[in-house]
């Protein structure tokens, strides 16, 4: 097994198009993971999962992981950099913990300290954005956690769970730029 990146309890390996199968699948139609994400809206099936996941693979601008747990070599989740600017040294960054029994274990900040420390120290980018939508209040204290700050917000920009709900943008800057 490939292990890119290595923490004490997870490790990222490149997503391949193997990866887009029916463990993805179940996650893109749970409400639990897609009711902080702009997906959800309507269900996903298995060809539409293919064609994303290709044209993510195919794209220069993008790196895609998969999230796996060290003890049993589960996929759990995945991280997504992309939109990566090359000449402005920004890129955008996201992350799902589909399995639930993965989540609130604190893999998830094991995992985005390797994926910062990876964007700055390896892709040598100098400012990470992510957008949280207000009603994932566990999304927010994490990126805050890691450092990140609120830069703006888009008020009541995104619908979910039957009302609007503010889309918050945060960024993290590169300490050593
Ligand atoms: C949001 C998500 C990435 C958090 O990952 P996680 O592994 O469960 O988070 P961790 O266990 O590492 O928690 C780290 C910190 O985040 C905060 N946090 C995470 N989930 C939380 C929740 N549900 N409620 C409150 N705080 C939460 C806590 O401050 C925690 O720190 P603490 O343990 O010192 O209190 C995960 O729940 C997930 O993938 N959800 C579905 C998809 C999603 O919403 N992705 C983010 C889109 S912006």
């Amino acid at each position: 097994m490939i292990k890119f990146l290595e923490g004490d309890q997870v490790y990222l390996r490149p997503l391949t198009i193997e990866d887009a199968n029916d463990i993805y699948l179940k996650w893109l139609n749970d409400t639990e993971v897609t009711r902080g994400l702009a997906s959800g809206y309507f269900p996903t099936t298995q060809q539409e999962l293919i064609n994303y996941v290709s044209g993510a693979l195919r794209d220069q601008n993008t790196v895609f992981f998969a999230l796996c747990e060290k003890e049993s070599n589960l996929h759990i989740g995945n991280v997504k950099v992309d939109r990566i600017d090359w000449v402005a040294q920004t890129c955008e960054l996201g992350l799902i913990i589909g399995e639930a029994s993965a989540r609130g274990r604190g893999l998830g900040f094991e995992t985005m300290n390797l994926v910062i420390q990876y964007i700055f120290e390896e892709l040598n980018l100098n400012k990470i954005t992510l957008a949280v939508f207000e009603n994932n209040p566990g999304a927010l204290k994490l990126y805050e956690k890691l450092g990140f700050q609120v830069e703006g917000r888009f008020v009541k920009h995104v619908f979910k769970e039957g009302r609007l709900w503010d889309k918050i943008y945060l960024s993290l800057f590169n300490p050593k730029k």
